[in-house]
């Protein structure tokens, strides 16, 4: 495996591997990585002739600067990680590297950009496509791996390779959950002992709320959810919003087209967790 940490050596190596007719994969992370990154790495060195993978911290995306500065960074650990599980090339750019001019481009999602986390987060998805444009101007990935958990990024990126025609397939990789069921995240290592008890509630009431899908109204369901997360000692849902799959918009009845899906934001004392489910 290759650690490469400039755009130049990057390019060359890829080079390389083009010439052979390799296809080129890639995973695009923040690092502090755990078993959610090792499937999306697993599957894109499986898929493709090379597997890249990239750890770039980015401030665009950031709304908090204390989330920044408190965001787990342990990159010895991840290359490990990454060797392990199959990445050939390991990309760590600096932030002039990624944005060697600033990058102030606004993109319009529409609607969807506009709810739960593009709501929360003001200039959140601004942030998050212009990295991954820009990452994808340098790696030009036939393919890219994206998690199911956090499902707008997934269903944002989707939109962004649309807009700007990019020739890059996005493939989605389930949630990868702890043996208690709550989904893999980087942030989880900023929870207590007893925060993280209390988080893998989430899961659980989210599970418990495909039963009451079937006798209750979305927004019956949305009352259900929000309450029970409530009740939990540590946890307060930001929100919690029941969706068409594709447009992100709040479903009224469980019929129509499409898949639905509940998706969640929970502070855990301080630390900001999100989740979803998916109800059909
Ligand atoms: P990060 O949070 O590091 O996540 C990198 C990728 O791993 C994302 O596609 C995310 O959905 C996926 N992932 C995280 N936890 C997962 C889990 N438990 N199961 C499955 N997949 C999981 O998402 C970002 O970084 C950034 O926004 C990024 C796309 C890299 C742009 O900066």
């Amino acid at each position: 495996m290759k650690i490469v940490h400039s755009a130049a050596a990057l390019e060359g190596l890829l080079r390389q591997y083009r010439e052979e007719g390799k296809s080129v994969g890639f995973v695009p992370t923040m690092g502090a990585l755990h078993e959610g990154h090792a499937a999306l790495v697993r599957r894109c060195a499986a898929e493709n002739g090379v597997c890249a993978a990239s750890i770039f911290v980015n401030p665009a995306q950031f709304d908090n600067p204390e989330d920044l500065r408190l965001y787990p960074r342990t990159p010895e650990g991840d290359c490990v990680l990454l060797e392990e599980v199959g990445a050939d090339i390991v990309f760590v750019p600096s932030e002039e590297e990624v944005y060697p001019v600033p990058d102030n481009r606004v993109f319009d999602f529409g609607l969807s950009g506009r709810v739960m986390e593009g709501a929360c987060r003001p200039g959140h998805f601004d942030g998050v496509a212009r990295v991954v444009s820009r990452l994808f101007d340098l790696v030009k990935p036939h393919r890219a791996y994206f998690g199911e958990k956090d499902f707008q990024q997934l269903v944002l990126v989707r939109r962004l390779v649309e807009m700007l025609q990019l020739p890059v397939e996005i493939v989605a990789v389930a949630t990868v959950r702890e043996p208690d069921g709550l989904a893999m995240s980087s942030r989880n290592r900023r929870l207590t002992a007893e925060q993280r008890v209390c988080a893998a509630e989430i899961f659980h009431i989210l599970r418990e709320s495909l039963l009451q899908a079937e006798k209750l109204s979305p927004d019956g369901v949305i009352r259900f959810v929000t309450g029970a997360v409530n009740n939990v000692p540590e946890l307060r849902v930001e929100y919690f919003n029941i969706v068409d799959g594709l447009t992100l918009q709040p479903v009224t009845s469980w019929r129509g087209p499409g898949n639905i899906v509940g998706a969640i934001a929970v502070y855990c004392g301080e630390v900001r967790l999100i989740d979803n489910i998916r109800y059909r």
